[in-house]
């Protein structure tokens, strides 16, 4: 069959799965440019498991449809799964054989000719950096040595679109920034990553364009920028101060660009719309003016915590 012609990797439309009466993925529509690294966001139960399972073959949707690397997903299933890899939520190799075994297995799987295998396992095996550990036990590996077995076992037959389920939950610090390097590297390769986290500085730092879900619902698309737009305050600065007087607080907001300002706990909180410099200095001046001392001052910049809690109206459960 010819290679399809989509500028899409995924275009999803009403994607729906329930179980039972209870609808864990609720009409999913969205589409992942080809090369991009995509991010679904969402805390636990939100439904990203269920959008992998359904986009990768594993599960079929209830409602909807969707086409992954360009073909479909419903009648065309065995085109999509060559052309795509996945790192699921938990380690899915074998503990007792070697990176080496695993990988001459899936490429059994895969019907690869071995000579392909072979240059293949050594080519990723260096890539996520566990060539020195090709002939251990993989049960003996690390957590972040096992994520990236997983990875090397997941891009085995080259695929084009490659997803990752929470690669990163339950790693130290150290691995965690190894495993995000790893991805980005593997999307400058020209590789689309579907990647899911709950962790919004994760989302933050490592996707181009981020789809916020929660109870199986998508509440938000776009770039991390374009989120925090949702929330409407670009930065907030908070300012010790011993005593604040309503004048005070009234003069505060009608300063440029500010948005609010309040008092609590001997500290000023101002939001405003984009911080310049001219602000700052505004602000510096009138305090100075006014000769109030400022013991501590701290300029923060928008978070996708704000976005979240925004689009979803309540407070994290994670
Ligand atoms: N096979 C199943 N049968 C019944 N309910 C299910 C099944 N799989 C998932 N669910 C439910 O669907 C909802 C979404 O689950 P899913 O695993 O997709 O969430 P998730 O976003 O991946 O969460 P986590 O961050 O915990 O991995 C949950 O409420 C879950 O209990
Ligand atoms: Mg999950």
């Amino acid at each position: 069959m010819e290679e399809a012609k989509d500028q899409f990797a995924i275009r999803c439309d009403g994607l729906t799965r329930k179980f039972g009466g209870f609808t864990a993925v609720d009409k999913l529509s969205l589409r992942v440019r080809k090369g991009e690294l995509f991010g679904f966001l969402g805390p636990n139960g939100a439904g990203k498991t269920t959008t992998i399972n359904m986009l990768t073959t594993l599960l079929r949707p209830t409602e909807g449809t969707a086409k992954v690397a360009g073909y479909d997903l419903m009648d065309q299933g065995e085109f999509v799964r060559s052309r795509i890899g996945v790192v699921p939520q938990s380690f899915a190799l074998f503990e007792e054989l070697t990176p080496v075994e695993n990988l001459w297995y899936l490429g059994e799987l895969y019907e690869m000719d071995r000579q392909t295998v072979a240059k293949r396992t050594d080519d990723l095996l260096k890539i996520v950096t566990l060539y020195d550990k090709k002939d251990v036990q993989s049960g003996t590996f690390s957590g972040g040595m096992k994520q990236r077995l997983s990875v090397a076992a997941g891009l085995l037959h080259s695929p084009q679109i490659l997803f990752m389920d929470e690669p990163t939950t339950g790693l130290d610090p150290q691995s965690r920034i190894a495993l995000r390097e790893l991805t980005q590297t593997l999307n400058q390769t020209g590789i689309t990553v579907i990647y899911t986290t709950h962790d919004m500085d994760e989302a933050d730092k490592l996707c181009e364009r981020i789809a916020i879900m929660d109870h199986g619902k998508l509440k938000a698309l776009g770039t991390s920028a374009e989120l925090k737009e949702i929330a409407g305050h670009s930065h907030k600065i908070e300012l010790q101060i011993e005593r604040c007087d309503d004048r005070l607080l009234e003069e505060l907001k009608r300063m440029t660009g500010a948005i609010s300002a309040t008092y609590e706990d001997k500290m000023v909180e101002l939001r405003v719309k984009k911080l310049k410099h001219d602000m700052v200095h505004e602000l510096s001046d009138y305090l100075h003016r006014r000769n109030i001392e400022v013991d501590n001052f701290r300029i923060t910049e928008p978070s996708l915590e704000e976005v979240f809690i925004k689009v979803t109206k309540k407070e994290l459960r994670d």
